[in-house]
């Protein structure tokens, strides 16, 4: 049995003037290692108004996005021994706050949709399916892990300060993902839609994304790769 300390942003837009930070003081028992399992036991022994969002407590939904002592992360596989007390709790930064730690998501998905997140193939159906070599698969590796958490846009600068405009690291992660794909043949279509001084340029390579995505994916050598093809086909 421990005791850890937690400050945690709070604000109940129905009830609360402006938002603030509430002590808890929480014991865990030796099993509990996931930052996901304390906030759990503060809602379930300690204060029931607390919101946050959560679901698959494994790494696999990216629901539980949120910023702990200045960095984005997943609850779930954050361990609690690597955090320096009290452990400051904020909701992942750059989106409206919908109430305590959990904030609204349509910016972040309007994006992602506009995209258009599906492979584009209009030729007539095969007799079976669209084959792909295991050599074209590879490109995919480390792309399609993405799961959509938003740990890596909303630690973006550039979507902070134009999340209507700027696509952000995941979006473009996923943009990447469908030019890459062979089977996709839209390609020229989808890196015609990037070209624009903010949906893809807005990216100074700042490598926060990559630095903190829970899935170790790398948004920013998508881009890279994106805009190595724009030049590639203006020559
Ligand atoms: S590398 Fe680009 S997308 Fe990634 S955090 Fe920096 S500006 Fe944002
Ligand atoms: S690239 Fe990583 S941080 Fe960004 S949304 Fe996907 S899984 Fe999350
Ligand atoms: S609860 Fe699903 S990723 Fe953490």
């Amino acid at each position: 049995m421990r005791k850890m300390k937690f400050s945690i942003y709070r604000y109940n837009p129905e009830t609360d003037s402006k938002p603030y930070y509430k002590d808890y003081e929480v014991e865990l028992e030796d099993q509990d290692t996931k930052l996901l399992i304390a906030l759990m036991k503060i809602k379930d022994f300690y204060d029931d108004s607390l919101s946050f969002r959560r679901s698959c407590r494994e790494g696999v939904c990216g629901s539980d996005a949120i910023n702990v002592n200045g960095r984005n992360g997943l609850a779930c596989l954050m361990n609690l021994e690597e955090l320096k007390q009290p452990v400051i709790l904020r909701p992942i930064p750059g989106l409206p706050i919908i109430r305590d730690l959990i904030v609204d998501m349509t910016q972040f998905f309007n994006q992602y949709n506009s995209i258009k997140p599906y492979v584009i193939d209009d030729r007539p159906m095969p007799e079976r399916e669209r084959l792909q070599s295991p050599e074209d698969r590879q490109e995919l590796n480390g792309v399609i892990e993405c799961i959509l958490c938003a740990c890596c846009s909303t630690a973006c600068p550039s979507f902070w300060w134009n999340p209507d405009k700027f696509l952000g690291p995941a979006a473009l992660l996923h943009a990447y993902r469908f030019i890459a794909d062979t089977r996709d043949q839209a390609t020229s279509l989808r890196l015609d839609e990037l070209n624009d001084p903010y949906r893809l340029f807005r990216c100074h390579t700042i490598m926060n994304c990559a630095d903190v995505c829970p899935k170790h994916l790398n948004p920013t050598r998508a881009i890279g790769k994106i805009k190595e093809l724009m030049v590639s086909r203006a020559v």
